[in-house]
C-alpha cells in the first residue's frame, strides 16, 4: 500500500496528524506530489519531514516559485512566497542547514512515471502549472487533451487544485465525498484522473487534512482532524502571511 500526500504549504499540524495516520495503516512507501511549501508557516519543517518519509517528492509550482520566480502568482500568495525564501536563507540557521533544503528542491522531479500510473503536481501537459477542475467536464477539449497526454498509462494522480475526486474520460467529476471517499478502479474500467486532495490548506469545503491510500485497485481518500486554531495562529503572527491564509484554513476552501 502506498500513502500519497500532496498541497502540504508548510502546515506542520496537517502533515503530522497525516504521518501518524499513515503510521496506523500497512503502508510501504509515500510518495508526494509537491507544494510541500508556500501559504504556510512552517516551511523548514515541513520540508525536512518529508525528505525523510516520503519515497520521492515532485516539484510543485509554489516549489518552483521560490527556486525561479513568483510573476504570475497574486500578491498575497507572492508575499508568501518571499517570506518562504527568507526563511530558507536565514541565518539563525547553518548554512550547510540551509543548502540542504535547497539541494532537495532544486533535484525536485516534475514527472514519476512507474508501472502504469503517473505521478504529476498539477496536470500530464503542464505537470507544476495548469488546474484541472471541476469545472473543466464542460471542456471537451482541455480534458481530451489531458487525457491524451498520459495515455501510455491507466492512471495519472495529481495535487494542485486541493480539490479531490476523480476525473474520467467520459468527462465527469467525481467529488471524493460523493464517493464516500473511496473510489474502485476494477468497476469503473478506463482511464482516471484522479485529484488526491491537500494536506495543508483543503479546499472542498471541508477542512480535515487530506491524503490518499491506494493498494494498487482502491482509492481512498483519508480526512483527518488537526489543530487548526494552532496554524491560524502561527499565520497571523507573521505580518507576511496575509490573515487570509488563516481563515481559508478554518473554511476549507
Ligand atoms: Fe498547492
Amino acid at each position: 500500500m502506498i500513502a500519497l500526500i500532496s498541497d502540504i504549504h508548510a502546515n506542520i499540524e496537517a502533515l503530522s496528524v497525516v504521518l501518524e495516520d499513515i503510521q496506523n495503516h500497512k503502508v510501504d512507501k509515500i510518495y508526494c506530489l509537491g507544494d510541500v511549501i508556500g501559504y504556510g508557516p512552517n516551511p523548514r519543517e515541513c520540508i525536512e519531514l518529508v525528505q525523510q518519509c516520503s519515497e520521492f517528492t515532485l516539484c510543485g509550482n509554489h516549489e518552483e516559485a521560490v527556486l525561479f520566480n513568483a510573476q504570475d502568482f497574486n500578491p498575497k500568495a507572492r508575499r508568501a512566497i518571499d517570506w518562504t525564501r527568507e526563511q530558507l536563507n536565514s541565518d539563525s540557521y547553518d548554512k550547510e542547514k540551509n543548502y540542504q533544503l535547497w539541494d532537495f528542491l532544486g533535484d525536485l522531479r516534475k514527472r514519476v512515471r512507474e508501472d502504469s500510473i503517473l505521478y504529476v503536481h498539477a496536470s500530464p501537459r503542464q505537470p507544476t502549472r495548469e488546474y484541472v477542475l471541476p469545472k473543466d467536464v464542460k471542456d471537451p477539449a482541455k480534458l481530451d487533451s489531458i487525457f491524451k497526454e498520459f495515455e501510455d498509462s491507466e492512471i495519472c494522480f495529481v495535487g494542485h487544485t486541493h480539490i479531490p475526486g476523480v476525473f474520467t474520460k467520459d468527462l465527469q467529476f467525481f467529488y471524493s465525498k460523493t464517493l464516500e471517499n473511496r473510489y474502485e478502479f476494477k468497476s469503473h474500467p478506463g482511464k482516471k484522473l484522479v485529484n488526491i486532495g491537500s494536506v495543508g490548506q483543503p479546499r472542498d469545503g471541508d477542512n480535515r487534512a487530506c491524503y490518499v491510500l491506494f493498494d494498487g485497485e482502491t482509492v481512498e481518500w483519508r480526512r483527518i482532524p488537526y489543530d487548526i486554531q494552532a496554524t491560524m495562529t502561527k499565520i497571523r503572527a507573521v505580518e507576511d502571511l496575509a490573515d487570509y491564509l488563516a481563515v481559508r484554513l478554518e473554511e476549507g476552501r
